[in-house]
């Protein structure tokens, strides 16, 4: 069975995949990290992020892994080294979306995680896996919440994470991020007409946990 899980950054939507993949025994594919992971690889090659010909040669030579830990938690590898933490640092964030919006880029991490996806039951998060990575997906749900709210979710996560990110910093951030994510011409963040649709502004993560499982089940 296939989960999908899309939606904007900071509502909630990782957190929500990883503990329904958790409790239903699925695997957990985090397709953001993917991008993120070779966000860091342009940025650590030097990479110009404008230079799209590199980037794709880029994606075309990456190794990347995503193994699910027993504990829980998700361990990104790339080209052989876990990356879990670097991927997360602000730098990434910065300039992921300008890497993801490049086409060829999707269609290299679009193969891969289906892949991914073929191995078993699983729940995967992302932006466009219910429009385009698995159209025929078992279940799709598009989670949202209010743009204040979503502000205010990440910039707790990322204090959590010890990064000295300020409030206005994570609000532009999330800003720019939703305008090249949904405005882009492939693969853009869009819910699918078949998707349901949760509001998770005012609901506890039990509480969406709660209702995305009523709908699985
Ligand atoms: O979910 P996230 O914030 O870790 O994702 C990082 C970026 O990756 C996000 O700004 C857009 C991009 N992304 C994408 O374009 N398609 C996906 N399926 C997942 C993420």
């Amino acid at each position: 069975m296939i989960i999908a899980i899309d939606g904007p950054a900071g509502a909630g939507k990782s957190t929500v995949a990883k503990l329904i993949a958790q409790k239903l025994g699925f695997l957990y594919i985090d397709t953001g990290a993917m991008y993120r992971a070779l966000t860091l690889k342009a940025l650590d090659e030097g990479i110009d992020i404008g230079d799209s010909a590199r980037i794709i040669g880029a994606a075309r030579a990456s190794d990347i892994e995503l193994i699910n830990n027993h504990n829980g938690t998700l361990k990104v590898k790339l080209d052989g080294k876990d990356v879990s933490l670097a991927i997360r640092e602000p730098r990434i964030t910065r300039f992921v979306s300008d890497i993801a919006k490049i086409k060829e880029v999707r269609e290299c991490m679009v193969t891969l995680q289906r892949k991914f996806g073929r191995k078993g039951d699983c729940v995967l998060d992302g932006r466009d896996i219910g429009t385009v990575v698995f159209p025929d997906a078992d279940k799709k749900f598009y989670i949202d919440a209010a743009f204040s709210e979503r502000v205010s979710r990440r910039h707790k996560e990322l204090l959590g994470l010890g990064q000295k990110i300020g409030f206005q910093d994570v609000e532009q951030d999330l800003k720019n991020r939703d305008t090249i994510d949904s405005t882009r011409a492939v693969g853009p963040l869009k819910k699918a007409d078949d998707a349901v649709y949760v509001d998770t502004t005012d609901l506890t993560i039990d509480e969406v946990v709660a209702k995305v499982l009523s709908y699985i089940k």
